[in-house]
Parts: structure tokens; C-alpha cells; sequence
């Protein structure tokens, strides 16, 4: 039974390690870092496009006040707005990582990237 135990216990240690390092880089960041959302942003812009064009179903995001876009990423991150999809992305995110995203989408301007 423990001897079985063992090996397990270091492939969980080594399944948490890469996250927790991820956790340090996050806590250092400051509210609204726009660097970091550009950087962040790569995981969105495969769906949500920078240069503001609409695709499909997906809806525009850039150029939106940074309140407001905090505000439906928590919407989504407290399941009361209904998309399995945003819900699991934002659920993933810390507060900073929201204003980050809100600041570097909310800079953005339609057609200047594409
Ligand atoms: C797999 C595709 C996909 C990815 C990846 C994705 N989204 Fe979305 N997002 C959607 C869809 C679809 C909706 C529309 C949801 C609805 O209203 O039902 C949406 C809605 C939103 C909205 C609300 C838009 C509005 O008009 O109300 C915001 C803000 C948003 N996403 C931000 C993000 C951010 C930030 C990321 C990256 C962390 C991200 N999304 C990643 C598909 C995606």
C-alpha cells in the first residue's frame, strides 16, 4: 500500500511544480499591466480577433472601458453569465490577470492590427 503510494505523490509534486512558478510571475505584476494582457492575450485572440473584426458568433472585445470589461470577465468567472467556454477561461484568471487583459484589449483600436 505505501510503497505504492510513493511514486504517486511525486508525480502530483511534479504535475504542481510548473504552476506554482507560474503563481510567483502573477503576484508580482502589478493592476492593468497592458504588457502582461498582450501577453496573456494569446490564449483569447485564437477566438476574439485584435484587429476588431467580428468572426461568426465571436464577439468584438477591444476598445472596451477597462471597468466594464473586468466586470463580464467576472460576470462569466461567477457562472451568473452563461458560456462554458469564457466561463472556464476566466475562471483561470486572477483579478490582475483580468485588469491586464482589460487594459491591453481596451487599448486596442479597430483595424490598426490585424
Ligand atoms: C474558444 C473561443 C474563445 C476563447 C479562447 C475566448 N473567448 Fe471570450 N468569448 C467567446 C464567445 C463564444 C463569447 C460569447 C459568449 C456569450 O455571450 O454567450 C465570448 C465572450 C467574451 C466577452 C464578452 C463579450 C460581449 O460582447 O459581451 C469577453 C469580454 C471575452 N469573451 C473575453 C475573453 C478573454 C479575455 C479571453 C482570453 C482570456 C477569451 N475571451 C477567450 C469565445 C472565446
Amino acid at each position: 500500500m505505501k510503497a505504492r503510494l510513493v511514486p504517486c505523490l511525486l508525480v502530483l509534486a511534479a504535475l504542481a511544480a510548473p504552476s506554482a512558478r507560474a503563481e510567483e510571475k502573477v503576484a508580482s505584476v502589478l493592476k492593468g499591466d497592458r504588457d502582461l494582457g498582450e501577453y496573456l492575450s494569446s490564449e483569447c485572440v485564437t477566438c476574439h480577433q485584435p484587429s476588431g473584426k467580428q468572426v461568426g458568433a465571436i464577439p468584438v472585445i477591444i476598445g472596451w472601458p477597462e471597468d466594464q470589461f473586468v466586470a463580464v470577465m467576472h460576470s462569466f468567472k461567477r457562472r451568473e453569465r452563461d458560456n462554458q467556454v469564457m466561463q472556464t477561461m476566466a475562471s483561470r484568471l486572477s483579478d490582475e490577470e483580468m485588469a491586464a487583459l482589460a487594459a491591453y484589449f481596451g487599448s486596442l483600436k479597430p483595424g490598426v492590427k490585424n
